[in-house]
This record gives C-alpha cells, sequence and structure tokens, in this order.
C-alpha cells in the first residue's frame, strides 16, 4: 500500500518507525500514520528515494548525536518532490528538492524550506537524495584537514561513499591517499580513484602503511571505524599529525596511546556534520550547497547505488545494506 491521496492531509501514510531502541532488524516496523499538515512556514514534500545510511542505523539503536523519542520514525535524507506548503511559504508544488530532516523512511515529511534544496534537472533524484549528508562531510573534512600535496591520508572505512568522496577531492589537490579496508575487494575501485588500498587484519595495518610513508608518517587519518582499525590507523601519523574521528562503524572505542600524543603532538578531533553546519553563517552554507551540487553533476560528490528496494522492503534492504564488501549505497524507493 502506497499513501492516499494527502488532499487535506487527512490521508494515511507508510512510515519506518520504532518503539524501542535496538538492532534495527529486531525494532524497525512499517507502520500507517497520519499524512502530516504542513503549518505555516512548513513544506510538505512527497519522498521519491533514500538512502540507508550508517547514521539512520545508530539513530535506531540509541547511539547516534541525536537522542530518538520511541515511537519515532527513521532517515535523515531523501529526495522528494514538493506536495504541499503552508502559509508563508513560496516553493511551488511540484518542484524537486533534496530533504535534510528528520523521518524520511516515510511517504511524506514537513520540514523547513531551511531544510530543502531544490534540485536542478541536471542533479539526478538517485545524486539528490544523497546530496546533504555525505558530500558535505567530505567537502568539510576535506578542508578542515588541509592536507598540502604529497602528504599522505590515512583513511579507515576506505570504500566507504564518504571516503570515495574524501580521496576524489583530496587526490584532486595532490593529496596522496591510503584507504584501509576490510578486505581487498575494493583495491581495483579504489585505484581507479588514484588511491593506494591497505587490507588484512588491523595488526597488520601501521606497518603496510609505513611501507607507502616510510619514516614521514601520514600527515593526516580520517578514521570512521575506531576499534584496533581506527587505533591501528592512528598509529600511522607523523609528529604533528591530525587524527579527525567521524564515524564508528565498528562501536568500540579507539584506544590512543598517551606517549604518541604528548611526544609526538598529534591533534585528535571529533566532526559532526549538524554541528558544522550550525556553526555556518548563511553565505558560507550557500558555498557550501553550490560546492556540493557542482560535485552532483560533476559525478566527484556521487555514491554509486548497488540496489534498490521499496520501502516496504526495508528489512531486505537492511540485510543488504549490512553485508560487507558493498560497492554502493543501498536505496529506498516509493
Ligand atoms: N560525523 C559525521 O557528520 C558523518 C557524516 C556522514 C557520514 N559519517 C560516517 O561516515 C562513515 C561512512 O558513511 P557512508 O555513508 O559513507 O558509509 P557506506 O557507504 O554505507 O559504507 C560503510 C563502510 O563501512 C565499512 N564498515 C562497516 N562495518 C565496518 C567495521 N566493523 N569495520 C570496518 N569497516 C566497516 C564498510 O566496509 P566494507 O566495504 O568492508 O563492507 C563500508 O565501506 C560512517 O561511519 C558514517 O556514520 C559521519
Amino acid at each position: 500500500m502506497t499513501a492516499s491521496p494527502p488532499g487535506s492531509g487527512r490521508g494515511v501514510m507508510r512510515a519506518v518507525t520504532f518503539g524501542r531502541t535496538g538492532e534495527p532488524a529486531d525494532v524497525l516496523e512499517l507502520a500507517r500514520v497520519p499524512v502530516p499538515l504542513p503549518g505555516p512556514g512548513r513544506v510538505r514534500v512527497r519522498i521519491t528515494l533514500r538512502p540507508v545510511n550508517p547514521s539512520d542505523l545508530l539513530f535506531v539503536r540509541g547511539r547516534y548525536g541525536r537522542r530518538p523519542e520511541p515511537p519515532s520514525p527513521v532517515g535523515f535524507e531523501a529526495a522528494g518532490v514538493v506536495d504541499a506548503c503552508g502559509s508563508g511559504v513560496g516553493l511551488a508544488p511540484g518542484t524537486r528538492v533534496a530533504v535534510d530532516a528528520p523521518g524520511t523512511w516515510q511517504d511524506y515529511v514537513v520540514a523547513s524550506p531551511d531544510d530543502l534544496v531544490p534540485l536542478p534537472d541536471d542533479v539526478t533524484d538517485e545524486a539528490g537524495c544523497q546530496l546533504t549528508v555525505n558530500p558535505a562531510t567530505a567537502v568539510l573534512l576535506v578542508r578542515e584537514l588541509a592536507a598540502r600535496p604529497g602528504q599522505w591520508l590515512v583513511q579507515t572505512a576506505g570504500a566507504s561513499a564518504v571516503a570515495r568522496m574524501v580521496t576524489r577531492l583530496a587526490v584532486s589537490g595532490g593529496v596522496r591517499c591510503l584507504n584501509v579496508v576490510r578486505d581487498d575487494r575494493h583495491r581495483d575501485d579504489l585505484a581507479a580513484l588514484g588511491a593506494e588500498t591497505v587490507a588484512g587484519p588491523p595488526e597488520t595495518i601501521t606497518e603496510q602503511v609505513a611501507r607507502y610513508t616510510g619514516d614521514r608518517g601520514a600527515a593526516a587519518v580520517l578514521d570512521a571505524v575506531g576499534g584496533s582499525a581506527g587505533s591501528a590507523a592512528a598509529r600511522c601519523l607523523s609528529p604533528g599529525g591530525r587524527l579527525l574521528v567521524y564515524g564508528m562503524m565498528s562501536g568500540d572505542p579507539l584506544t590512543l596511546d598517551p606517549d604518541d600524543l604528548v611526544f609526538r603532538d598529534i591533534e585528535v578531533r571529533g566532526f559532526w556534520l549538524p554541528e558544522r553546519l550550525r556553526r555556518l553563517d548563511a553565505p558560507a552554507r550557500a558555498d557550501l550547497t553550490a560546492t556540493v551540487l557542482d560535485g552532483a553533476r560533476s559525478g566527484a560528490l556521487v555514491s554509486p547505488v548497488e540496489a534498490r528496494y521499496g520501502l516496504a522492503d526495508f528489512a531486505e534492504a537492511l540485510r543488504h545494506a549490512d553485508r560487507p564488501g558493498r560497492t554502493g549505497k543501498i536505496l529506498l524507493t516509493a
């Protein structure tokens, strides 16, 4: 069943929701809820496509930076079409938009116009539904690292969508990329982006990286894994190097040797996109949006898609998203 025609907003729609935090496969369910009405200054968007992102799953597990208040819908980004507007909103119904708002694993979402990016004709729904999280993250991570041409950047979860985008940006700036992955399957893909691949057990990472960087070490490490892989990557830094932590795929803590931090002057910092966006003024945000749209057009900030599932088949989509060695995103269609 898809949503009833909204009309006055009294129809029902499908929503993937959870009543308690836990493993997504155990706690998510397809519910029927009223189609929301857009109040003054708000916009209702009919969602056409959304990705399965690691942050969606962390949120359901209660391990994300935003705490859920169950029963809660899922999903933080999407592509869709403006369907109805509250008073004072100038967006025309029918406008294609990227959505940066909670609850995108539903048929409809009500959002602020500030949470929407109108999509130009040359940006597909496939790129648009993944526009607001990973591309912006990749651009800001690369800016923050400010690695210089010839320096080495080590990334864990090195075949993720973010890591591939970072790789394209970094390589185009002359930075040398070493991407740490769980196995060798991604080697050819990453070579095509201009990155060297480091694969194998975490205890071999530091030594493998040193074969490339020699005594210099890496100027920067981007860690999205934590645990033994993230800790090993951190040990690859050169004196004065920077560790930027932006994910927690393993769910395990990082172990950082205080001797390393103190005597080798290592800088460690966390990165969370919502917090970074909050600190940007309006012109800087507009500039970031323009950069991300350019990256969507050029392909530099687009992730390939491995499979699409209907919203009602979200459980199958989750199983697929969890498979090691994916080469692209899993999307949920209407
Ligand atoms: N801090 C922020 O603001 C922010 C914003 C966006 C994304 N992120 C984070 O960025 C990371 C990547 O996101 P994405 O959307 O690009 O991911 P993605 O394309 O869905 O890919 C996930 C990657 O994680 C790897 N992975 C999964 N479990 C792992 C484990 N236990 N150990 C090592 N690697 C593991 C997978 O490796 P295989 O290829 O081996 O399967 C895959 O390459 C996530 O941690 C996400 O939360 C953070």
